[in-house]
């Protein structure tokens, strides 16, 4: 890996820099001495909570860190802002990330997430900077949907199950094309789930950890969830943008598929969480009537985790309802993708990349930040505040 001085003083531009993804990204690049773009959306309500902290005042002299107005669908934003930053890099992770809202938005999805990677490429070819910039595209393992073959390498075929899916198709061979046509260093990263602390609130594994650390302090009585068979290979966020910086360090540019290996299912996720901070939970019946349960508390783990204050309370409602979990058909999706798990082989082998957490190490690490947040957020209703309602 590069060290400081090499990087020291580099450009990137990153798209989607108030996502996940973006935010621990430019606080990466940031460590390593680059100067930082990023593009964020005019929206009535601020949208910068992930990267508020590396903020820098406009006034401040040699700022590091600097923020424009764009959106993936404007090419002439999109243009000038790669003109006026130049960058040394683009890092292309803005998109309409939600697979199950892409089918209520299938339209603006291709245009965002698979048209938006053209107007990137295409601008970089038009400003005549094929040989300065490199590329790295967000490319998913929603490509695989319907697995063509288990585990999926980089040359498992694709076969897409949602507008998403599809839309990130189209962006994934536009950058292979870009390369091959044009010489541009332009690479894909065919990245598989990850997930933090900072995760959307609606993607499920983010979903689960708040709803339990709610249950869990008495905030909400059930986690209602959809298809609890789909499998998944999760990862955290902060070993997968380690994997894109890689990918742009190489002399040549690549496609590679970023995964841990292994994979679970959205129940074991659940029993996984609710058990980290002491609950034991026992799933039980079929299809839309299977329910999970609390059969079993640790309480000095419970204790440790959630607080002594909150252990009198939850077993009180086991005593009344045990049933924390039940299914909602509406969270299942018109076509579903059942069971990803990559084969990071070549990553390990070009990139030296390593995955440095396991699904239980990112399960707790979210299970204590948002015991930590619900805690707060009970603390200031109980002062007599409001609190602001999320409905997800
Ligand atoms: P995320 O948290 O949903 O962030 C998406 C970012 O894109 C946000 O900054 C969002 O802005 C921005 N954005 C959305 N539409 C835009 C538009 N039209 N113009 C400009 N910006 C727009 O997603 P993430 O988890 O960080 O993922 C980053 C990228 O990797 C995405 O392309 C995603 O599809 C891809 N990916 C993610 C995973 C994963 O498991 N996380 C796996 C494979 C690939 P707002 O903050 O204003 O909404
Ligand atoms: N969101 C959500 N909400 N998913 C649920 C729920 C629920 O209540 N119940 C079950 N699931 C299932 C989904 O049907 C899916 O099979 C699985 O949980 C994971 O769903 P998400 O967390 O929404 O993620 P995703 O796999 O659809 O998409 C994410 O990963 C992709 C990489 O494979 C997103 O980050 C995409 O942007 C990314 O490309």
């Amino acid at each position: 890996m590069p060290g400081k001085r090499k990087t020291m003083g580099k450009i990137a531009l990153i798209t989607g820099v108030t996502g996940q993804d973006g935010a621990y990204l430019a606080e990466f690049l940031l460590k390593k001495g680059y100067i930082v773009h990023g593009i964020k959306r005019r929206s009535s309500l601020f949208n910068t909570e992930r990267i508020d902290h590396m903020y820098q005042d406009p006034h401040t002299e040699k700022r590091n860190f600097i923020l424009h107005y764009g959106d993936m669908t404007d090419s002439m934003n999109l243009t000038k802002i790669i003109h006026d930053v130049s960058p040394d890099e683009i890092y292309n992770l803005a998109a309409m990330s939600h697979v199950k809202v892409s089918f209520d938005t299938p339209e603006y999805t291709a245009n965002a997430d698979g048209l938006g990677t053209l107007r990137i490429l295409e601008a970089v070819r038009l400003l005549d900077m094929i040989r300065k910039t490199k590329i790295y595209q967000a490319s998913s393992s929603e490509l695989y949907g319907l697995a063509q073959e288990v585990p999926q390498t980089e040359k498992t075929p694709f076969y897409p199950r949602s507008p998403y899916g599809v839309a990130k198709l189209y962006a994934y061979w536009i950058t292979v094309n870009y390369r091959e046509a044009y010489g541009l260093h332009a690479s894909n990263g065919i990245l598989f789930n990850h997930e933090s602390p900072i995760r959307g609130e609606t993607f499920v594994t983010r979903k689960i950890t708040r709803a339990m650390a709610k249950i869990a302090l008495g905030m909400q009585e059930t986690l209602f969830i959809g298809n609890l068979s789909s499998r998944r290979d999760w990862g955290h966020a902060k070993d997968y943008i380690k994997a894109m910086y890689l990918i742009l360090q190489q002399d040549k540019p690549d496609d590679y598929v970023i995964a841990t290996g292994i994979t679970a299912e959205v129940r074991e996720f659940i029993r996984k969480t609710f058990s980290s901070a002491g609950m034991d939970l026992l799933f039980t019946g079929s299809k839309e009537n299977e329910k999970g349960s609390i059969v079993n508390i640790d309480d000095s783990l419970f204790i440790e985790k959630a607080g002594k204050e909150y252990l009198a309370n939850i077993k009180k409602r086991i005593l009344s309802n045990p049933v924390m979990v039940r299914v909602d058909k509406g969270y299942f999706r018109p076509t579903e993708v059942d069971q990803l798990i990559g084969d990071a082989t070549k990553a390990r082998e070009k990139l030296g990349w390593v995955p440095e957490y396991d699904l239980d190490g990112l399960i707790n690490e979210m299970v204590s930040s948002d015991l930590h947040l619900m805690k707060k957020e009970n603390h200031i209703k109980n002062g007599g505040f409001k609190t602001l309602n999320y409905f997800e």
